[in-house]
């Protein structure tokens, strides 16, 4: 895997692939000195246009316990909030060796530029760019799904079967699109949620169902019901009548949450307002895997680097069992 931009190029080969490596980087994480040499002498560059606390730390993280190096660049406070170019940044980065680029845009499709560019020959990342993909956030999820259903048996299995509502602000999220075409291709069932103001233009062309109605959906007891953030920076217009009204017609309060079957799960991939799409009696439920999505995000951000940087192929027509093999001599 030379880069990742986007879930929809995953096989569910190496979908599973990737998230069987960071079964083994969560296993590394239990160890008395958790660190592996295997990114040493490499330089993991975190290149974030736009704001983030999860995914900036874990993939700092992340290259840290691989022995990278790494730098972070903020654009806030740096010559591109004074109009440098993409490609002028991504030549600088080229300049002081940068060996991976973990990018996250306001503009969709900018780590595809950075890829196909020639600008800089590193391996490319998405970190969120605008509407469009967040793929680690889908694979942190798929992960997280796969470990509560599957338990310790959760190598080299799928989520076939598993029944998926995705619920909020589709429309400006790239969490829904990553989640929807990484979780269909590992054999789950998804269904969004949201008002009609909230859905994408074309929504009937994607492999899920839809629906505007929250308890109707809930009817069903989906093993996995996924809050999205309402994301009041990206709407310069009125989406729905009050907060009020939309926490009382799409919140997972308590009065829903009581009602889910014993073993679902609430997500969340945080950001959270409380109060509007989550109340902080679901998000804090035993239930909710909000914080397990972020420690989780450092063993798959672990894998997907490990991968990008180590010339590791996931692609061609082995099983996800052969594809791996030697992974795990690799990271001892
Ligand atoms: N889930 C997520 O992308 O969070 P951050 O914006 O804090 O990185």
């Amino acid at each position: 895997m030379r880069h990742l931009l986007s879930t929809r190029d995953l096989s569910r080969d190496e979908a599973i692939g990737i998230l069987d490596i960071a079964e083994d980087m969560a296993d590394v994480a239990g160890r008395a000195v958790p660190k592996l040499p295997a990114l040493r002498g490499r330089t993991v560059v975190n290149l974030f246009f736009e704001d983030s606390t999860r995914t900036r730390i874990s993939f700092e993280a992340a290259a840290k316990l691989l022995s990278a190096d790494v730098i972070n660049f903020s654009a806030k406070g740096s010559i591109v909030s004074k109009g440098e170019s993409l490609k002028d940044t991504a030549q600088t980065l080229a300049a002081i060796g940068a060996d991976a680029v973990v990018i996250r845009h306001g503009a969709s499709g900018a780590p595809q530029v950075l890829a196909d560019s020639g600008w800089i020959d590193a391996a490319i990342v998405n970190a969120g760019d605008g509407t469009h993909e967040h793929p680690t956030q889908a694979l942190l999820d798929a992960f997280t799904i796969r470990r509560r259903i599957h338990g310790a048996a959760a190598r080299g299995r799928a989520l076939d079967g598993v029944s998926v509502v995705i619920v909020g602000d589709i429309l400006h999220s790239r969490v829904a699109r990553s989640n929807v075409w990484l979780l269909t291709t590992l054999g789950a069932r998804v269904e969004f949620v949201a008002p009609a103001t909230l859905l994408p233009i074309g929504i009937g062309d994607w492999p899920v169902a839809v629906h505007h109605d929250l308890d109707a959906a809930l009817v069903s007891k989906p093993d996995v019901v996924m809050m999205l953030r309402i994301q009041s920076e990206r709407m310069h217009d009125s989406f729905f009548p009050s907060a009020h009204e939309y926490s009382r017609e799409w919140g997972l309060g308590d009065d829903r949450l009581a009602a889910l079957a014993p073993d679902s799960i609430v997500m969340h991939p945080g950001p959270m307002n409380r109060g509007l799409e989550i109340s902080s009696g679901a998000a804090d439920s035993p239930r909710s895997t909000v914080l397990e999505q972020v420690a989780n995000g450092v063993s798959v951000r672990m894998a997907v680097l490990y991968l990008a940087l180590s010339g590791n192929k996931l692609s061609g027509s082995e099983s996800p069992g052969s594809k791996l093999s030697g992974t795990k001599e690799e990271l001892a």
